[in-house]
Parts: C-alpha cells; sequence; structure tokens
C-alpha cells in the first residue's frame, strides 16, 4: 500500500472529522531521513483542531503510541517542534522488498481502466525536416502515452501531420519550376525544403508567384489530380524520413490521420459555427469572436474562402470525440501554440460541447544546442539524425574506451547515444528551456540517460552471475542489516507514487527524475553492501532481491520515458 495511506489510515481514527485521503494529502516525505520516512506538518490542522501545532504533535503521537498496532508498522513515531515524524519499521519493508521483486509490473495500476484518452504530439509538418525541436513533442508525447497506458487507459496516440495548407501550393510551383524527379528520390525532406527555401526567397522579387501558389492549393482543394499526386508523393518521402526517427526512439502511433484527413470534414464545422451564429465576417475573413475571454478572434476562413490550422483541429477535435469517445484529449506542443490552443477549446465550448473541459494543451519549451538558440532563418537549424548520429559514435567511442569487447557494440551504442539524448530533453519539467550540450547530456557518470542505464546493466549482472536468481527468497525471509538497504527499499517503493503523480502532472521529467534518486540510492548501496560476496546466506538472498527490485523498478521506468534497457553496457 502506499505509505501515504497507510499511516493516514491510523491517523483517521483520531481525527474521525477527515478522510484518509484528505490526511495523506497533508503528509510530507522529509528531505532529511532523520526526520523519519514521513511527516506530518502539524500547522496544517491547527485551524481545524483550534491547537498549536506542538500540542496537536504530541497529541497526535501519544494517541497513535496508544494503539497497538502501529507497532507493527513504525520503528518510532516522535512529536519534534509541531511534526510527527514516522519511521516504518524494518518488517515492513521486508514485506514491500517481497511485493517489489515478484512483481515485474511493478509501478502499474489500474486508474484508466474502461477510459480513453487520445494523444496528439510529434506533429511534424510534410516536406520540412525533423528537427530537435520536434524531438521534444514526440518524446514528451510518447512517455505521457506510454505512463498512460501503464495506468490502465487505453491511448491512441495520433500523428496529426502538417500535410495540408497553402505551403503545398508553393511547394508544387516550386518542383514544376525548379524541381526534378531525381533530386527529390535522391535528397527527399533536403531537396524539397531547398526548393521550398528557393521558392520564398525568388518570391520576393516576383510577387505573382504567391498568386500561382495560391492557385495550385485551390486546385489541390477542388480536386486536382496532378497537383494531388504530387502531393502524395511529398507526403510519402516525408513519412519514410520521419519513421527512420521514430523507429530509433521507440515512437509509435496509433493514427497518422494528419490536417488532409480533416479536409472534407471542415464544411461541417462551417456551417455548425454559422447556425449556431458564432460567426462573424472581419475584413473578408470569417472569424469568432472572443473578445469576451481577453483573446483575440480565432480565425475559420481566410478571405479566400480557404480554411486553417484553427478550422481543421476543430474538425479534428470532433471526428476524435465521435469516434473514440475520449476521456481526454491530450496535444503536446512547443508553448509557443498555447494562444491557438487556448483560441480553439473555446470556440469548441462556445459550440455547446460539454467535453470542451476534456482537452488540455501540454505546453514545453525551447531547445538551444551548445547555447545557440534554434532558428530555420539563421541556418541554425540542427537535424536529429545529425544529434542522433554524433551521440551514438560519441558512444561508440565511450564503450571502445571502457568495454572494448562488448558484443553488438553498434546497437548498444545506438541505445545509449539516443536514450542519452531523449532522457536529457526528459530531465527538467517540459516548460523549462532545454539547453543541449554534449558533454552534459552523454556524461557516464553525471545526471544522465548513460548512467540509468549502466546502473540497470550493473543490476543485470549482478543477477546473471548469481546462481540462485530463480529461488531468490530464503525459506526464513529477508533480513535488513544496514541503512543503505532499508534506505534503497524505501527509494523503490515511492515508484507508484510517481507513475501516478506523472500522469496526474502530465510530466515525464518526475519519472526520469526519480530514477535518478533511485541509481543514487542503487549505487550506495551496492557500494556499502556487497551482494555475492556476502557470506551470510539470508543477507545475501535478501541484497539479491533488493537488486532485482531495483531492475525491475529501473526497466519499467526506462521504459516509461522511451529509453531501451540493454543488459550490458
Ligand atoms: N504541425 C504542427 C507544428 O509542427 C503541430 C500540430 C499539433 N497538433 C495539432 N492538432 N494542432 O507546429
Amino acid at each position: 500500500m502506499n505509505e501515504k495511506l497507510l499511516v493516514a489510515e491510523f491517523l483517521m481514527k483520531l481525527l474521525p472529522d477527515m478522510t484518509k485521503e484528505d490526511i495523506a494529502a497533508m503528509l510530507e516525505y522529509p528531505a532529511d531521513k532523520k526526520m523519519g520516512d514521513l511527516a506530518l506538518p502539524c500547522f496544517k490542522l491547527s485551524k481545524i483542531l483550534r491547537k498549536a501545532p506542538p500540542m496537536i504533535a504530541q497529541d497526535l503521537c501519544s494517541g497513535l503510541e496508544g494503539m497497538g498496532e502501529t507497532k507493527d508498522v513504525f520503528e518510532k513515531i516522535e512529536s519534534v517542534n509541531g511534526y510527527l515524524n514516522f519511521f516504518i519499521s524494518k518488517g515492513n519493508l521486508v514485506k514491500d522488498l517481497e511485493n517489489i521483486e515478484k512483481d515485474e509490473n511493478y509501478g502499474a495500476n489500474e486508474d484508466g481502466k474502461g477510459k480513453t484518452i487520445v494523444i496528439d504530439y510529434s506533429s511534424p509538418n510534410i516536406a520540412k525536416p525533423f528537427h530537435i525541436g520536434h524531438l521534444r513533442s514526440t518524446v514528451i508525447g510518447q512517455s505521457i502515452k506510454n505512463i498512460h497506458r501503464f495506468s490502465g487507459y487505453e491511448c491512441i496516440g495520433v500523428n496529426h501531420l502538417g500535410d495540408w495548407g497553402t505551403q503545398f501550393g508553393k511547394l508544387i510551383v516550386a518542383y514544376k519550376k525548379w524541381g526534378s524527379r531525381e533530386r527529390i528520390e535522391e535528397g527527399g525532406i533536403d531537396a524539397l525544403t531547398e526548393i521550398y527555401v528557393k521558392f520564398h526567397n525568388e518570391a520576393e522579387n516576383d510577387p505573382a508567384l504567391n498568386d500561382e501558389a495560391r492557385a495550385a492549393f485551390t486546385a489541390m482543394e477542388a480536386g486536382d489530380e496532378e497537383n494531388l499526386a504530387l502531393w502524395r508523393w511529398f507526403v510519402e518521402i516525408s513519412i519514410k524520413e520521419f519513421k527512420k526517427t521514430y523507429s530509433l526512439i521507440g515512437a509509435d502511433f496509433e493514427s497518422w490521420n494528419g490536417e488532409s484527413f480533416y479536409f472534407d470534414k471542415t464544411d461541417r464545422v462551417i456551417s455548425e459555427l454559422r447556425e449556431k451564429d458564432l460567426l462573424s465576417v472581419d475584413d473578408g475573413a470569417e472569424i469568432v469572436r472572443l473578445d469576451e475571454y481577453d483573446m483575440p478572434p480565432c480565425l475559420i476562413l481566410k478571405s479566400d474562402g480557404s480554411t486553417i490550422y484553427a478550422t481543421r483541429d476543430i474538425a479534428a477535435a470532433i471526428y476524435r470525440k465521435e469516434n473514440y469517445n475520449f476521456d481526454k484529449c491530450i496535444y503536446v506542443t512547443s508553448a509557443g501554440q498555447s494562444l491557438h490552443f487556448a483560441q480553439f477549446f473555446k470556440v469548441i465550448g462556445m459550440m455547446g460541447y460539454e467535453w470542451a473541459k476534456d482537452m488540455v494543451h501540454v505546453p514545453f519549451g525551447t531547445v538551444s544546442i551548445e547555447g545557440a538558440k534554434l532558428a530555420t532563418r539563421t541556418g541554425n537549424v540542427v537535424l536529429l539524425e545529425d544529434i542522433f548520429r554524433i551521440a551514438t559514435q560519441k558512444t561508440l567511442e565511450i564503450i571502445n574506451q571502457k568495454n572494448p569487447d562488448l558484443e553488438n557494440k553498434e546497437e548498444v551504442a545506438s541505445a545509449v547515444g539516443v536514450g542519452a539524448v531523449v532522457f536529457h530533453d526528459l530531465s527538467n519539467n517540459r516548460i523549462k528551456d532545454v539547453n543541449f550540450m554534449w558533454d552534459e547530456v552523454l556524461n557516464f557518470d553525471g545526471n544522465t540517460g548513460p548512467y540509468v542505464q549502466y546502473t540497470y546493466a550493473r543490476c543485470c549482472s549482478v543477477l546473471e552471475k548469481s546462481p540462485m536468481t530463480l529461488e531468490i527468497r530464503p525459506e526464513s525471509g529477508y533480513v535488513l542489516t544496514e541503512e543503505a538497504e532499508s534506505a534503497i527499499i524505501k527509494t523503490l517503493k515511492l515508484f507508484p507514487e510517481k507513475v501516478r503523480q506523472a500522469r496526474l502532472d502530465l510530466e515525464p521529467s518526475l519519472i526520469a527524475r526519480y530514477l535518478l534518486d533511485v541509481c543514487a540510492s542503487f549505487n550506495r548501496f551496492y557500494h556499502d553492501c556487497p551482494v555475492l560476496k556476502c557470506e551470510d546466506e539470508n543477507v545475501r538472498r535478501t541484497r539479491l532481491a533488493i537488486v532485482k527490485a531495483t531492475s525491475t523498478v529501473l526497466k519499467n521506468g526506462l521504459t516509461l520515458i522511451g529509453l531501451k534497457t540493454p543488459k550490458n553496457i
């Protein structure tokens, strides 16, 4: 059972007006372990109980000591300066160790049973490079999806590709003027970007090009087969390249319905908005005014009658509700798009859909590399492909120094190199801007992905070398002899709660940072407590169980944040 609930269950008997959950929410994990495993700051109760915190702590303490059962669960309960500190007993930790060690799925829960989420993430734009900015949406989104799945939710991941809009008119005109089939087949997205950039440069002197582009897109919307065939080809080339990246980082999608999928579904949105009298005309365009909500209007139809990003997003949301009947629809994009989401969520609410409240935008900060901001215009676009190639290469060099005889070196170098980049991305609160420094990302001893993967591999190697991994448990039960043993079990016990909190906050960094705590705690244990060389059989088996339990938590945790778990590094 969750530690907080365990303590709350006892306290409940002394605080009859409060629920177990309310009490659990007041409990804190003291930063200093000398203050116990859990603490109740009693000032939180002084208003309700009309007593000074030290007195409350004192009264609760004697009350708890009066209950016989507390003896089995707590080693000690003390009242210090208005805090009530709980020290969980070893007997209880042993039970926890048994539970974790035998459960491969440790950390999972069923909170989402019978519920569905749709999560829109990654969603790159066709014919534009997949750069490190897109990596964030992909890894944060994939991890949020994994966490929900681990919590029993049915999850529909949608790659809402940017595959429709006037930019395709430009690309078609550019291709017809300056492109060649061979060059594009050979160069892929790079070659497409090249002609797209050329279009922009040329259009500065020759504005008629823009009219041509508009006409080309209008023709596409009207079903012009020649243009549509080119567009389909651009989409295919781009997806092929995106999939290479996805396979490296283990991203997968249940749906690839991009913006074009909603082309024939926007008419309905427009008539509905019109019927509900929500549209106003503004300079020839049609908009939904949002002054009342302190937001600029949401543009629905441009003056030339074409739909835009927001129109397709409204159509997509309605489609998702009708087809998946989601309990929550989550969108993962950079914070730069926050207004767009706030606007169209509001429009959906104004249309009378009560489920507008179930739409959530999950924003994240920007990325810079070695301190330099990424911008397409200044040419500082760093391609993900290059980053992963460099990370893998650098990891391979480290492996060649540290462990030159390792089998499948290339495969491991890719798992660790790519994992380092992903972990770095996920290890800070998502809203914070990320600065990508190579030395930091790949440091095997720092707070990095390689460090966590390496600790997992260390656990695996201990278990592999042990002759009795299958039957770890001694007849007489586990025995805890060292402080470092208790400490790591206490850390492992937090995993289910971290999974739950990461889901509620839509914050994978909680898991990434927790895994660093597990590694620190495990490495202290590993340093203080010999495992395979331990003479006492019961102690040795207990320590093996700790290694096994740690490996489960690291494996499940790494998988949740999208890292691979090689057994040998
Ligand atoms: N393609 C967009 C971009 O790269 C992201 C799409 C996010 N999803 C959505 N439903 N709007 O900026």
